[in-house]
């Protein structure tokens, strides 16, 4: 399904249900305002953290809002990065990876190594977006995610709230339970800007070299590390054992 293929959004059930889950999602980042302050949201302007960018700025809620920049992410997304400002009138707090791990990572596995296996593809987004993640979840009682369920068999049986024993702290997705169509419908009835990728058949959207359209059909996160199995596909800021 893509932004394209998302042609009903003006049906009653879905804007009731729409209506129902968001009430519930701004009543969770309240709580985790007051009870785990300071707390912080990781948004990676794909089209969920744009509904939880949306609530968190127009509900005013006192949540960092910070996004992990691996050097290797698309145009779009960037160009997004500058319309969110923007349009909101806020600054994302954005983390880098640190140069000396870049550096060694490309010098030992070279810049597109990634390609090579699955084990040369996760040290990658170790150095690119763990360790930064890392860095900007220190002193943070809790993070905020825009996981969803719905998006692949590494994330059936996704809470809305879990404890990160990786990182050492609470992680709330509040988004955990809307399926695709009621992101989209969020999106549109608020007018929410969105990366320009998720119209040309890109609903997930990783680093450039690592994201590609999907065909009809296809699971959302199919493009993202195409070339590996389903079964791998995380790049490990979400490490959870679930039945
Ligand atoms: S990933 O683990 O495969 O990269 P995905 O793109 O589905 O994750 O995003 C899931 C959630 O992880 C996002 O909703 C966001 O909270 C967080 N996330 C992923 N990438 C980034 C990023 N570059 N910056 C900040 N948060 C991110
Ligand atoms: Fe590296 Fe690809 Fe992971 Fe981005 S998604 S950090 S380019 S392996």
């Amino acid at each position: 399904m893509t932004t394209n293929s998302l042609a009903d959004l003006s049906d009653g059930h879905l804007i009731a249900s729409v209506a129902v889950k968001t009430r519930r999602a701004v009543e969770l980042l309240r709580e985790i305002a007051r009870d785990f302050s300071p707390a912080a949201f990781a948004n990676s302007l794909g089209a969920e953290d744009m509904v939880l960018t949306d609530l968190i700025v127009r509900k005013k809620l006192d949540i960092e809002i910070f996004s992990l920049d691996t050097g290797r992410l698309p145009l779009e997304t960037y160009d997004l990065m500058a319309q969110t400002e923007r349009h909101y009138g806020i600054h994302l707090n954005v983390y880098y990876p640190r140069h000396d791990l870049v550096q060694a990572y490309v010098r030992d596995q070279g810049i597109n190594g990634f390609y090579d296996s699955v084990e040369k593809r996760k040290s990658c987004c170790q150095v690119r977006k763990i360790e930064p993640l890392q860095r900007a979840l220190a002193g943070r009682k809790a993070w905020i995610t825009g996981l969803r369920a719905e998006q692949s068999v590494t994330r059936t049986g996704l809470p809305e709230r879990e404890f990160d024993a990786a990182n050492g702290l609470e992680k709330f997705n509040p988004l955990a339970a809307w399926s695709e169509r009621e992101i989209w419908s969020y999106i549109r009835t608020h007018d929410v800007p969105y990366n320009r990728l998720h119209d040309k058949h890109t609903p997930s959207i990783g680093c450039a070299p690592c994201t590609r359209p999907i065909a009809t059909g296809e699971d959302v996160r199919a493009g993202r590390w195409w070339w590996e199995s389903p079964d791998t596909k995380e790049c490990g800021l979400h490490v959870a054992k679930r039945a």
